[in-house]
């Protein structure tokens, strides 16, 4: 998309894999990576560029030291933060990556402040909840990554169960981006057909579990260091889907405000998106059994947020 500019906040493996991905697609002009490690950063710049000119692609790929040096972004993609380590939880990184999103925003908001924020640094929803509140900005424009990652966590572990149906299965998950997200079976299905339909209830389960375990299952496997194709791949399609206002619907994480009964808390939700960033939220009808699981997701996100004002963490964010 001519014309069109994304920075990228944190150039570790998510960020980077998220420039790769806009870079050969031509998805924006431009695509600016910043990270505390600047040389690091300009490698992988300017193998992202040459990459580039091999696919004839028009996206040029460079490096910022300084978030203050950030003006006219249409999209800020945020990743920065500690990773998850084995053993971790996302909710361990909380305080640590508070501080981090809020510096970041701080800045963000003088220096680029029409563009559409798209969150990947954990835990998810609370660091959603923290861009929003201290960068001021619209919920239509601070918009987390997760129910996309998570659905297509769902979708290939069910192509595993079946043994078929890849690229045709489109699942979907709701809920906070942690061990209590909600996967939603009835709103999954095989090339069109209800997945309730395919497999067995105790097959069902164990995707339902697999997909909470995901991101775990992961970072056991790797050792040093948590997923990145997915989330990438994820982020992108965001990304794309804004920059080409596509309004395409998607399971982001977003700031409710009276939907599905809950205000003032993140939550991820089906919602559209195009250029205006999040354009609507969807409210699907859920049964009382995924009513409860919802409301224990948005219980755990509640705690994160009580523990950022029980340290006086949004003081002097107003
Ligand atoms: C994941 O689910 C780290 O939250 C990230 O892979």
């Amino acid at each position: 998309m001519q014309g069109k500019k994304v920075a990228i906040i944190g150039a570790g493996n998510v960020g980077s894999t998220v420039a790769y991905s806009l870079a050969m697609n031509g998805s924006c002009h431009e695509v600016i990576l910043m990270d505390n490690k600047v040389d690091i950063a300009k490698g992988r710049a300017l193998d992202m560029s040459q990459a580039a000119a091999v696919a004839r692609s028009h996206t040029v790929v460079s490096v910022m030291e300084n978030v203050e040096d950030l003006k006219d972004c249409d999209v800020i993609v945020i990743t920065a933060g500690s990773p998850r380590k084995p053993g971790m939880s996302r909710d361990d990184l909380l305080l640590i990556n508070a501080a981090v999103m809020k510096d970041i925003v701080t800045k963000i908001k003088i220096h680029s402040p029409n563009a559409i924020l798209i969150i990947v640094s954990n835990p998810l929803d609370a660091m959603v909840y923290v861009a929003l509140k201290c960068s001021g900005f619209p919920r239509s424009r601070v918009i987390g990554m997760a129910g996309l990652l998570d659905s297509a966590r769902m979708a290939s572990f069910i192509q595993e169960k079946l043994g078929f149906g890849a690229g045709q299965i489109r699942a979907s998950v709701m809920g906070g981006h942690g061990d209590d997200m909600v996967p939603l079976p009835r709103y999954s299905t095989v090339a069109g057909y209800p997945l309730t339909d395919l497999l067995s209830e105790e097959d069902i389960e164990e995707v339902v579990e697999r997909t909470r375990n995901g991101g775990a299952e992961i970072v056991k496997h790797l050792q040093t260091g948590s997923a990145y194709y997915a989330p990438a791949k994820a982020t992108a399609v965001m990304a794309e889907a804004i920059l080409k206002d596509t309004k395409q619907l998607h399971p982001c994480a977003v700031m409710l405000e009276g939907e599905y009964g809950y205000s003032d808390i993140v939550c991820g939700v089906p919602i559209r998106l195009g250029a205006g960033g999040m354009e609507e939220i969807f409210e699907i009808t859920l049964n009382s059994c995924e009513k409860k699981m919802l409301q224990k997701s948005i219980n755990s996100v509640q705690v994160l947020v009580n523990t950022l004002n029980e340290n006086k963490f949004f003081d002097d964010a107003k």
